[in-house]
């Protein structure tokens, strides 16, 4: 784990919003808008797998950007992540987890090897990034982490992803309460179905439900409802009455229920 060398001059380090997956989807939404919610920040660090993807979304944002392409997934990029995080020592005044994958499909048709990534990419390096990167945040600043409606019941074809997220809901909510003695919001963002590269991804073997089309919404919103809620000091942000509506659903009536309706 990094540790932090944090100075008692603080107000020297360089501020900074970090954006993992921030070349495509809501991550470059993430991005574009960072500088209009964490308006402190000196600079905007863009991590993604694919620098060419970093660099477009660096070319629309029109002020300091620095791309550093890192698959989270695997220990020696994610070390020299972090290493750069260790040297600089920046104040983190905003963290946003975008990065994550989902690939639909029965447990047993997906390879071991995709299920295992899916954890490892939604929770072990979102985990481990929180960890990380803590010690360099201070009062005042957020955390974003992408969790998704799938949180809300389990999916039955989606399994792992939806356990992944529901992870992910889980410690961010529990995240919240412990470190708002130290001031740092962190948000759980749960959208339904949002129209990104990510819903190709996940159709490698299973096409997405009719049902869940008319409630795609727009990365651009999702992304706004996020940081308006986490300005706001909310822990969970939700996007659309149809997602509101299942979160409440899925509090009251037995997910039995509910899955035999829908799956
Ligand atoms: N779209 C939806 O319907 C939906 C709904 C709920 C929640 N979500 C969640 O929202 C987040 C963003 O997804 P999106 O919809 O914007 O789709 P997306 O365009 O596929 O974005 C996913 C991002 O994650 C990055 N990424 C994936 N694996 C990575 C790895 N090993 N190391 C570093 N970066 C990695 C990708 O970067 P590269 O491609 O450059 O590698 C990509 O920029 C994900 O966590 C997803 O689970 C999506």
């Amino acid at each position: 784990m990094v540790k932090s060398n944090k100075t008692e001059k603080n107000d020297k380090r360089i501020k900074i919003a970090i954006i993992t997956g921030a070349g495509s989807g809501m991550g470059r939404y993430f991005a574009y808008y960072a500088g209009k919610f964490a308006k402190d920040t000196d600079e905007i660090w863009l991590v993604g797998r694919n620098k060419r993807k970093l660099y477009k979304t660096a070319s629309r944002i029109g002020r300091n950007c620095r791309c550093i392409s890192a698959d989270i997934s695997k220990n020696e990029e994610y070390e020299s992540l972090t290493k750069i995080i260790h040297e600089e020592a920046p104040d983190i005044r905003l963290l946003v987890n975008n990065a994550g994958i989902g690939i639909m499909g029965d447990f047993s048709r997906l390879s071991p090897e995709e299920n295992r990534l899916m954890t490892d990419i939604n929770c072990v390096a979102l985990t481990r990034f929180m960890a990380d990167c803590l010690p360099f945040m201070s009062r005042g600043s957020h955390i974003i982490n992408m969790a998704s409606a799938a949180a809300f019941l389990p999916q039955p074809g989606f399994a792992v992803y939806a356990a992944s997220k529901s992870y992910v809901y889980s410690l961010s909510k529990a995240l919240s309460r412990e470190l708002r003695k130290k001031n740092i919001y962190v948000t759980a963002v749960c959208p339904g179905c949002v129209d990104t590269p990510f819903i190709g991804r996940a159709e490698k073997y299973v096409k997405m439900k009719d049902y869940k089309k008319p409630f795609m919404a727009r990365a651009n919103d999702v992304v706004l409802k996020a940081y308006r809620d986490s300005y706001s000091g909310r822990n969970v942000s939700v996007y659309g009455a149809g997602m509101n509506m299942f979160r409440i659903a899925a509090r009251v009536l037995p997910d039995e229920f509910i899955l035999r309706l829908f799956f």
